[in-house]
């Protein structure tokens, strides 16, 4: 009988086992072209979805908005931290300067529903995972972050985020101004076992 899928084509499978993040302030411009964005986005939106509930949604900064939401990341560390020095604030200005392009992914539940709200929320991951595995195959540098931003109340208004939604991550993505070094990674006996009773 034929095989249904095609065989993994080695570019593909080198990705998978090499893939390394690119560290957000190792990024740079250029980012996708908007033709690359769409294939970008519409890998994302083509992880396994049970009950194709679509439990996430993407919002895009680009250009001037990184700037303007730069300024409410600096507003709400002041409100939320009043410690905060000037170096701080700064930092939390230009924080989506880091790269051209940031993509938030956003957790969405839906209740009531036969699927869980934890498989609901795997699903947002594999999201956030499509789009770094995706960006860095079209050849650009990309990492999933949350930093304190994903967790916060202020930064969760300015999302205008619905009380079922929560950011799974921001996805930078652009060019890397240079190679990662490689990561120590698990050995796999350490994390795999065959089941036995
Ligand atoms: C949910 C999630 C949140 C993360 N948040 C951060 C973060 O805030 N800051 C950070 O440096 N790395 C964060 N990481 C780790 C990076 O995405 C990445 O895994 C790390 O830089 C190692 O690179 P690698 O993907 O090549 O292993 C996060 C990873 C996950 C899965």
């Amino acid at each position: 009988m034929a095989k249904y899928h095609k065989p993994m084509s080695s570019p593909t499978l080198d990705h998978l086992l090499t893939r390394r993040s690119v560290s957000a302030n190792s990024l740079t411009g250029p980012g996708p072209s908007e033709g690359e964005l769409q294939q970008i986005l519409t890998a994302a939106a083509r992880v396994p979805d049970h009950k194709k509930l679509v439990p996430w949604r993407f919002v895009l900064f680009q250009g001037a908005s990184r700037d303007a939401f730069g300024a409410v990341l600096a507003e709400v560390c002041q409100a939320e931290e009043p410690d905060a020095g000037t170096f701080r604030l700064e930092t939390e200005a230009k924080r989506f300067l880091r790269a051209p392009l940031v993509i938030t992914v956003i957790s969405r539940i839906t209740q009531p529903s036969v699927v869980p709200e934890w498989e609901q929320m795997l699903s947002a991951g594999a999201a956030c995972q499509n789009l770094i595995v995706t960006a860095s195959a079209l050849g650009f540098g990309a990492q999933w972050i949350t930093e304190w931003y994903a967790y916060s109340e202020g930064v969760r208004a300015a999302l205008k985020l619905a009380d079922n939604e929560r950011v799974a991550g921001f996805v930078y993505i652009g060019t890397s101004k240079e190679k990662p070094e490689e990561r120590d990674r698990p050995k796999l006996s350490d994390i795999v076992t065959s089941w036995q009773r």
